[in-house]
């Protein structure tokens, strides 16, 4: 173990031992954290924290302040309705036509606690529409929350990473997978937590055509709405708009975080964007669960209802109020989350300087756009590794390995909690981490 890192080497031992980790390389985020937090206590050294992926921006206040004046109002006393207050859903359905450019009934635009809980409704719908499809297939990487919501409700999933499979190759691939016959619903986000690849339009028709072709449904999980910068997709009405299967299929189900475009995620608020088609659909299927056949009725008055009879009211006001300024375009939440992509430009820059690779880097033949996470990987380590004696230079991340990457040599880094007057700091310490290992 080398004694000249930028973190004294015995501090990070001691507390990796007193936490009995005997491998830092494959701890969990969280005990990454823990480690991090106590051996920052000790040094004073303040790390670059690439692990966590939450907000690093201020809430809007448009939110906050509607959602204290509802309050002050006595909203807390009432019960919303469980598809959502009205107001909210109109604007769902208008951002989702000036953002996406598709037209979707209010009805089936509904929020969620989170857009955890809309996936969480949606897997669970989905598998009970038709008995022989009971399977949720993942496009990888993805985020593991995902399939651990699998796992505690018992609903079986199957997966394949995409690295090698962009552009035209994804049909074949794809097809393979969904003519087995068992998959209820395919599900990716857009752009991709952890990898930052954003599908093609060629990707997405592809996408669409298979899951109209063998009746799956999409769910496409837009966490990071409109965060592909190397589009303007902030103007309401004018395209650009935000890419999405929506408009090469209508058996979809869009999920939209309020978390990170509104840097809303401690209120819990999402949207469930269901298509006019799907929401209607019948299946048969669903009855002993629901006691009905209507999809979009059976996820409203049996999942939803079922999970929390709804959203917080107060958040739901909030939300209502931030889609308004930004349909009316009178406030662009874009520009205000641009500061993420110029981060990560530079950060990029700061690694591949000096001897790292982006390990998924291009959308077909086109650079990689700068967002909220980008992926590193350095010669002749592994991502346990490269986690593992990164460490000991101040530095955080997590592994791709547990995102169902095949890229076992890659890291997650997350720009949003590094402030650029760390650039410097994390400068020196790649720097060094070159001097030492190339
Ligand atoms: C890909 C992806 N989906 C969903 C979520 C969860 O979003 P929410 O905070 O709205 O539940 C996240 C949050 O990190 C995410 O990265």
């Amino acid at each position: 173990m080398r004694k000249d890192t930028p973190i004294p080497s015995e501090v990070v031992n001691k507390y990796a031992a007193q936490m009995g980790l005997e491998n830092v390389g494959k701890a969990s985020i969280r005990e990454i954290k823990r480690l991090v937090d106590l051996v920052e206590a000790e040094t004073g050294e303040r790390y670059v924290r690439m692990e966590m992926g939450i907000p690093g921006l201020p809430a809007s206040e448009i939110g906050v302040n509607a959602e204290k004046e509802a309050l002050d109002k006595g909203i807390a006393s009432l019960y919303p309705d469980i598809d959502g207050i009205p107001g909210l859903k109109k604007e769902i359905s208008r951002f989702v036509k000036l953002f996406v450019g598709v037209d979707v009934d209010p009805r089936g635009c509904i929020p969620t606690v989170g857009s955890m809980q809309g996936s969480f409704a949606t897997f669970m719908t989905v598998t009970r529409m038709d008995k022989n499809k009971d399977t949720i297939l993942f496009l990888d990487p993805g985020f593991p929350v995902h399939k651990q919501q699998c796992r505690v409700q018992g609903t079986k999933f199957d997966s394949f990473d995409v690295y090698n499979y962009r552009g035209e190759k994804l049909r074949e691939k794809l097809e393979s997978h969904l003519a087995k016959g068992n998959v209820a619903a395919l599900l990716y986000s857009n752009p991709n937590n952890p990898s930052w690849i954003c599908f093609t339009e060629t990707e997405l028709k592809i996408i669409g055509e298979l899951a109209t072709k063998y009746g799956v449904v999409v769910i496409e999980d837009l966490a990071y709405f409109a965060m592909d910068f190397r589009q303007d997709l902030s103007k309401p009405g004018q395209p650009p708009y935000q890419p999405s299967v929506a408009n090469y299929t209508e058996n979809y189900v869009l999920l939209i975080s309020s978390s990170k475009s509104f840097s809303y995620a401690g209120q819990r608020i999402g949207m469930m964007v269901i298509s006019d088609t799907l929401f209607e659909k019948q299946a048969r299927d669903l009855r002993p669960y629901y006691g009905m056949e209507q999809f979009g009725r059976a996820m409203v008055f049996g999942s939803i209802y079922a999970l929390s009879a709804g959203t917080a009211h107060s958040p739901q006001i909030a939300l209502e109020a931030m889609l308004k300024a930004v349909n009316d375009g009178e406030y662009d939440f874009v520009d205000v989350v641009k500061e993420y992509g110029e981060k990560a430009k530079i950060m990029k820059k700061i690694f591949t300087d000096n001897g790292f690779r982006i390990v998924y880097d291009k959308d077909e033949d086109k650079p990689l756009a700068d967002g909220f996470y980008f992926t590193i990987s350095y010669p002749g380590f592994s991502g346990a590794e490269l986690i593992e004696a990164l460490v000991y230079y101040g530095i955080s991340a997590i592994s791709l390995a547990i995102t169902g990457s095949e890229r076992l040599e890659g890291l997650r880094a997350c720009v949003s909690l590094v402030s650029r007057d760390q650039f410097p700091d994390l400068e020196y310490r790649v720097k060094k981490f070159h001097e030492h290992h190339g």
